[in-house]
């Protein structure tokens, strides 16, 4: 698994969005389904507003958009 900070994403108000929890996509922070063979699954987040989200890559899994700042 890749440790990383976080990763800016853009979401758009109503659209729900699968987020990679295990480190492995091509497409971090969005799962590619590259977890199958690991424990980890995606993380689904339903953006709330048009903005743009930190998406957690520190390992602490509590939660997968980022509130370190
Ligand atoms: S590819 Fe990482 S959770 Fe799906």
């Amino acid at each position: 698994m890749e440790n990383k900070r976080f990763t800016k994403l853009d979401v758009v108000s109503g659209k729900s969005y699968f987020l990679c929890q295990c480190g492995r996509s091509e497409k971090y922070p969005l799962c590619d389904g590259s977890h199958k063979d690991t424990s980890f699954s995606p993380e689904k987040y339903l953006a709330t507003a048009d903005f743009s989200i930190s998406v957690c890559g520190c390992n602490d899994y509590k939660t997968a958009v980022c509130d370190c700042a």
